[in-house]
């Protein structure tokens, strides 16, 4: 049900990894939306996932970038400029990774160079993408900058471990920077909160599945998909969005203000 909601728009995916990935449904929909695409991914990552069938269906060129690597994400922006012929509309950051959570440390005993590694690669990396972006002055007034985040950042989910402070951080990014980003160039700088997902990043958290039945259980529209996800990122991408910036937006079927309800009451 394509409207073209974003023709002529031109924008940068990180984190598309294997089609169950929120940006390998992100990249499919915003090409069938009219937009033109550069797909990147770390290094190691396109070795790894099936990046290059991606590119293919969206006729779109693969730039290796490790997003902590500044000089990467310069040559990124650069050559992007370079085949869209101009700056870029909108782009997703789509990063998550946790050492801790993926060797299995518990959140009272984490390696400090983990913690530090999961910082870097999940939350300050949205920040070196936004000021790489700033400095070479590489995106359209009226531009769309998003994140993707996890209620953990506010509230406790007992398996989700280090990743909370990396959502806390990487919220408070998209405030701070959205400020600058707005006043100077008109940008605009978002994070979405979504739903438990079934996807490589997700599925590494410890008790996932029970995760993802819990929250399906408590919201009242249930876990919102991949899919669900991908149309909510063309909408802020698009015009419809033009004046919403600095936002934490939920996009988890009303998980985030339930209190207590019959399916998991009625279990205890
Ligand atoms: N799956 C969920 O339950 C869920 C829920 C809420 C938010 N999110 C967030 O959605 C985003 C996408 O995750 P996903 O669920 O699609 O999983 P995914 O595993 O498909 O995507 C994570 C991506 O991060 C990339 N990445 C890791 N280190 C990188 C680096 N140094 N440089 C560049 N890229 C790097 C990986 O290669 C991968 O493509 C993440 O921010 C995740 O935290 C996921």
């Amino acid at each position: 049900m394509a409207n073209g909601i974003l023709k002529g728009k031109k924008g940068i995916i990180f984190g598309a990894l294997d089609e169950k990935s929120i940006a390998w449904k992100v990249a499919e929909k915003a090409v069938e939306e009219g937009a033109e695409i550069v797909l990147t991914n770390a290094p190691i990552a396109l070795r790894m996932g099936t990046i290059n069938q991606l590119a293919e269906k969206c006729n779109a060129k693969v730039i290796p970038a490790d997003a902590t690597n500044v000089e990467d994400l310069e040559n990124l922006f650069k050559e992007s400029m370079e085949i869209f012929g101009g700056k870029v509309d909108f782009v997703l950051h789509s990063i998550g990774m946790s050492p801790n959570v993926r060797k299995g440390r518990h959140y009272t005993d984490l390696d400090y160079n983990y913690f530090m590694k999961t910082l870097d690669v999940s939350a300050l990396s949205f920040h070196k993408i936004l000021q790489v972006a700033y400095k070479m002055d590489a995106i359209s007034e009226w531009g769309s900058i998003l994140g993707l985040s996890f209620i953990a950042a506010q509230r406790t989910f007992h398996a989700y471990g280090d990743m909370a402070e990396a959502k806390t951080v990487l919220e408070s990014i998209a405030r701070s920077f959205g400020y600058h980003f707005g006043k100077e160039k008109k940008v605009r700088v978002n994070t979405i909160s979504q739903s438990p997902t079934l996807t490589t990043a997700g599925t590494g958290i410890y008790g996932f599945d029970k995760l993802y039945k819990f929250a399906d259980a408590m919201a009242p529209l249930g876990n919102a998909s991949a899919e669900d996800c991908a149309n909510y990122c063309l909408m802020f991408f698009s015009d419809y969005a033009k004046m919403v910036t600095m936002q934490n937006l939920f996009h988890d079927g009303g998980f985030s203000n339930v209190g207590a309800v019959e399916a998991v009451a009625d279990k205890l």
